[in-house]
């Protein structure tokens, strides 16, 4: 096992202040150590591949609600913010398919999830709590 695979430890550093993206965001986190947790490594590739999938298909259900948020918020940077998720969403697909072709990706999906995950969260998504409380006074 690679020291990649380290758990991601949700603590207050990671709250935006809408309850309701803090708690998917904590489920983000949860799948993520499932993942690990169910894989441990790249050895069984039926569990990797199915797990890439639920982390894919729980992201894009979390932008989705993510985005109709700010869509009621009229969050400014809502066009430029869903590019980013289509982008992560882009690249786990790339990272399966490599997955699947035999590449050695295992540790360079969860290296990814965690950083683009942690990082757009405390960069990206945190403007839209910073919006919604200067809106709210
Ligand atoms: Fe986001
Ligand atoms: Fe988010």
């Amino acid at each position: 096992m690679s020291n990649t695979v380290e758990p991601l430890v949700w603590d207050k550093r990671y709250a935006i202040g809408v309850d309701r993206i803090d708690r998917e965001h904590e489920s983000l986190f949860a799948n993520y150590n499932v993942f690990v947790q169910s894989t441990q490594n790249a050895g069984d590739a039926t569990a990797v591949k199915f797990g890439i999938d639920l982390l894919t298909n729980y992201a894009a259900n979390h932008f989705a609600n993510e985005e109709s948020v700010m869509r009621a918020a009229n969050f400014p940077e809502l066009r430029t913010h869903i590019v980013e998720h289509e982008r992560f969403l882009d690249e786990l697909s790339r990272m399966k398919n490599a997955f699947s072709a035999g590449e050695p990706v295992y540790d360079a999906v969860c290296t990814f999830y965690r950083t683009w995950l942690t990082n757009h969260i405390t960069i990206n998504d945190r403007k839209l709590g910073a919006f919604v409380y200067g809106l709210g006074g």
